[in-house]
């Protein structure tokens, strides 16, 4: 049973500054609610509840953004607007969300680690705030249902051009045992086009287990020792592969990297196209202003 998941958030977001100067990444809005907000409602639709934000001091908002306000409640009530003070309620009460400072050398594989010391000895989900989804099944739902069935730590992948090679985890497939799942031995960090091992990306989303952040804290006691390296889940991922199952599940939906400017504004563009209420309306826009609505 998967019951815990874990949020890195405390990346500096530097492909998307200026923007993100003050405001963190996960807090840009895609249609109506902040990137953020999608992969915890992702978490809650697929029956996961506890999750850890690991965290920085620069990302407050974050907290904010999730945190109980009785006084704002009260006041939206008193002023005849239940439904905001609904929203408001919702939010606070969607999930039981902790904060943990991310500490440690550089790289994605401390905040696993930060998390997984205050998790215990059980599997986790780790999703990356930056790749959001809108699929029937959630991201989260359909991870978890390959490591029911598969009992090994396992990744969300998605086809991709080997031109995108350079910048993602690819995996080593071994075996194709239908349904979009995948035996994998090993997974290589962004390589040349030429040497991809595979047509698949890992997408941020992975089914982590004890044995996995035992090699994350390996990785970590030989840092101690020569504290000039970083500290990387792809690479705990590999060193695993090599002695035990691993599975890659190939991801049913649409998938949006909202980590860089392009994909950031076509993430946005299409959550607005796509919107339920205003969809229509901005629809329209688009299309009398030949497909450019914000167009003079
Ligand atoms: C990280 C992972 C990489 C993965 C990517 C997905 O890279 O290291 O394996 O494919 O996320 O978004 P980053 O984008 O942080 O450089």
């Amino acid at each position: 049973m998967i019951r815990k998941a874990v949020i890195p958030v405390a990346g500096l977001g530097s492909r998307m500054l200026p923007l993100t100067r003050a405001l963190p990444k996960e807090m840009l809005p895609i249609g109506d609610r902040p990137v953020i907000e999608h992969t915890v409602r992702e978490l809650v639709e697929s029956g996961i509840e506890e999750i850890t934000i690991v965290t920085s001091s620069r990302k407050h908002l974050i907290q904010q953004h999730f945190a109980p306000d009785d006084d704002l409640e009260r006041q939206l009530r008193a002023s005849g607007k239940p439904e905001l003070a609904d929203a408001v309620h919702e939010l606070a009460a969607l999930a039981h969300i902790t904060y943990v400072f991310q500490n440690g050398p550089y790289g994605n594989g401390t905040p696993v680690l930060n998390a997984a010391r205050v998790i215990g000895d059980e599997p986790f989900m780790v999703l990356w705030a930056d790749d959001v989804f809108v699929a029937e099944v959630p991201r989260a739902g359909q991870l978890k249902a390959a490591y029911e069935d598969m009992r090994a730590p396992v990744l969300a992948l998605m086809p991709m051009e080997l031109q995108d090679a350079p910048r993602y985890g690819v995996p080593i497939v071994t075996r194709d045992l239908g349904q979009g799942r995948l035996r994998i031995s090993g997974l290589v960090e962004k390589p040349s086009p030429e040497q991809a091992p595979s047509r698949f990306a890992a997408i941020g989303g992975y089914v982590i287990t004890p044995g996995v952040v035992a090699e994350l804290e390996a990785r970590t006691r030989r840092w101690r020792q020569r504290p000039d390296g970083e500290i990387y889940l792809t690479e705990a991922l590999h060193a695993y592969a090599l002695g035990h199952e691993v599975y890659g599940q190939v991801i049913d939906g649409t998938w949006w990297d909202t980590g860089s400017p392009l994909s950031y504004l076509k993430a946005q563009f299409a959550a607005a196209l796509a919107h339920p209420v205003y969809g229509p309306e901005l629809r329209k826009l688009a299309h009398d202003s030949g497909g450019s609505p914000a167009g003079p």
